[in-house]
């Protein structure tokens, strides 16, 4: 599976440093990527990173020091084992006093980096994202106001019964803008959520409504996450 990630980064990354000198793209936390961001920190041939600027598609509101920290997992697995300059990398500033704030500065930051107009969203060339047993996405979780946001870029959510922290996560409407996006799904637990997005056509998951406009979707299953499909 991470093999066939990291091709599948190399020929998106080609083309859009191709077309416009250089890849965006947003990847998620959670453990079903590590050893993705593992792969990609040795991968035999050294990628672009002068051209390469990395997002992150959600973050807890905790310290990045914190073990529970997204962005401390692909910084420890990926982002310090390789030569991408500082302000290519683009962390949810979690420094903010609330999570409403860092919501607020990320998008602030995600309007000047992109050069957004008014009411614009950012297209990623590459989205990587994970799903929940419960369905969730990003931060996404089932029955979250942040589900229906139709003009932010990020949100805040508390999804207080699911994790114990406050959480930063990108948008549908900004997922849903992305060139490619990529779902990462391994394991027997995730097999029954599976098949309710990909045949049952579960259209209240928030993994379900991951439907880009114009873009590419991907889902890159294991075995065990798949041995519930027909
Ligand atoms: C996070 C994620 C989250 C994750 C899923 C799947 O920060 O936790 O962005 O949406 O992708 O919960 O997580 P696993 O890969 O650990 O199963």
């Amino acid at each position: 599976m991470s093999d066939f990630a990291i091709s599948k980064w190399v020929e998106i990354s080609e083309e859009a440093i191709k077309n416009k000198g250089r890849l965006e793209a947003a990847i998620s936390g959670g453990k079903t990527p590590e050893k993705l961001y593992q792969k990609i920190a040795g991968f035999k041939s050294p990628l672009p990173w002068d051209k390469t600027h990395i997002f992150l598609v959600d973050e807890k509101f905790v310290s990045h020091k914190s073990h529970e920290s997204n962005y401390r997992m692909i910084n420890q697995l990926l982002l310090k084992h390789v030569k991408i300059p500082k302000e290519n990398i683009h962390p949810i500033p979690v420094e903010e006093k609330t999570s409403q704030a860092a919501a607020k500065k990320y998008e602030e930051n995600l309007i000047s980096y992109f050069k957004l107009a008014r009411g614009g969203f950012p297209m990623f060339d590459l989205i990587f994202l994970g799903i929940g047993e419960d369905g969730h996405t990003a931060s996404l979780f089932p029955d979250s106001p942040a589900l229906k946001e139709p003009q932010h870029i990020a949100a805040a959510v508390m999804p207080e019964e699911i994790s114990k922290h406050k959480r930063i996560t990108l948008t549908f409407p900004v997922i849903n803008n992305a060139k490619n996006i990529i779902f990462l799904v391994a394991g027997s637990n995730k097999a029954k959520v599976v098949k309710e997005i990909l045949e049952e056509k579960n259209s209240v998951l928030p993994a379900a409504r991951v439907k880009p406009k114009k873009g590419k979707l991907f889902f890159l299953l294991d075995k065990s996450a798949a041995s519930y499909l027909k």
